[in-house]
């Protein structure tokens, strides 16, 4: 029998792996469903059929700035797993797309290396990302329980760039060894943010945000944030499925849409640096994601459930051809780059338009 963490580690993967496998985001692509399968199938752009000030493609670049840094590519890998030996071929498998494809990647959390500090196979299981992709743009990271120090050692072990600090708060809660005491979330991201030493990007992990969250994590001090909102992976279904008592069943559609989070950032676009992830199935995900806000998309379940089925191979083409896919779509709607997408004029409509009603978005 596995450690308990170490299990969790190999569950997540686990059921992951089966959500993205069957998941109508992975197998329907179509934009034109009267019942979308996912909230960005809710956002339409106005076509032009000729502007004013026309542009070629060679003047499109896709680089695009968060954390302190300008990234070549608007794409990223999301933090993912770490602390098994499967993890770690995961780990190492994304890692060689990542550097094929200069994508910056984040590992998955490190509480499980705080927890085994001298175990020298767990800390591999996640170092293995910084050895593949050795001049990549690399972020550790930790959940928002964890203190200072701890965030120090791990942004350390891994030589990162950047530190990804993560809210999971459902999660923890339909867990059943999870977490019980969110009290000071607050108090070690803010001292996490001021002292640590490099940009850190606070993100959720498939729920999404509210305007008023991202309010105060700007209060915090928080420059970048990822919204990672519903869509895609769902870890109320996945925790839901590791309990043997105490059905939640009814919390799996918990939180808002990658759309919708989106939606609630725009009031806070120009105070900080907005990331988007969460059930990004394609190109055009990613170009609405642009279109509402967004500086970059992060890739996880989907990107996954591909190296599981075709290895790094099956990755590295996905990512290029969504960013050859992303650079069309620049030309088609008169963007010189992606944050020029967030000018182009949009339409919501369904569910995503009723949100932007309740909530009072323009
Ligand atoms: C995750 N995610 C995640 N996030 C995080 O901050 N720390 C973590 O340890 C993990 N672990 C993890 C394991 C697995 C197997 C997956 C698929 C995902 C969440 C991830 O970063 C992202 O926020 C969500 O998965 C939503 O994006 P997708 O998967 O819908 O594209």
């Amino acid at each position: 029998m596995q450690p308990i963490d170490q299990q969790r580690k190999d569950d997540h993967l686990i059921h992951a792996l089966k959500q993205h496998a069957v998941s109508p985001n992975t197998a329907n692509t179509s934009s034109t469903s009267t019942s979308p399968v996912s909230s960005f199938d809710n956002v339409r752009f106005v076509h032009h059929a000729i502007q004013t000030d026309g542009i070629a493609q060679s003047e499109i670049s896709l680089s695009t700035q968060w954390a302190g840094t300008e990234h070549p590519v608007p794409l990223y890998i999301n933090g993912m797993t770490g602390g098994s030996p499967a993890a770690k071929r995961y780990n190492q498998q994304l890692a060689e797309i990542a550097r094929e494809t200069g994508l910056p990647m984040a590992s998955g959390s490190m509480s499980i290396t705080l927890k085994n500090p001298t175990d020298d196979e767990i800390r591999e299981s996640f170092t293995v990302i910084r050895s593949t992709h050795r001049n990549g743009f690399v972020l550790a990271n930790l959940g928002a329980g964890k203190t200072l120090e701890d965030a120090k050692k791990v942004v350390d072990w891994l030589e990162a760039d950047a530190l990804q600090i993560h809210l999971n708060r459902p999660q923890e809660v339909i867990m059943p060894e999870g977490d019980r005491d969110f009290s000071k979330w607050s108090d070690h991201i803010q001292n996490i943010i001021e002292n640590v030493g490099v940009p850190v990007v606070v993100k959720e992990v498939g729920f999404g945000m509210s305007r008023e969250s991202i309010a105060h994590l700007i209060q915090l001090g928080a420059q970048t944030i990822d919204i990672s909102g519903r869509g895609g992976t769902n870890f109320a279904q996945i925790e839901n499925l590791r309990r043997d008592h105490l059905d939640f069943t009814l919390l799996e559609n918990w939180g808002q849409t990658t759309a919708e989070s989106l939606l609630e950032s725009l009031p806070y676009q120009d105070q900080t640096e907005i990331l988007a992830s969460g059930g990004v199935r394609h190109y055009y995900d990613a170009v609405r994601a642009f279109a509402l806000g967004t500086r970059a998309v992060g890739l996880s379940g989907h990107l996954l459930h591909l190296v599981d089925q075709g290895g790094v191979t099956a990755g590295v083409e996905f990512v290029q051809s969504t960013l050859e896919a992303i650079r069309h779509c620049c030309l088609l709607l008169n963007a010189r780059c992606v944050t020029d997408l967030a000018h182009c004029p949009i339409v919501l409509t369904g569910e995503l338009k009723d949100w932007a009603t309740a909530r009072g978005i323009d």
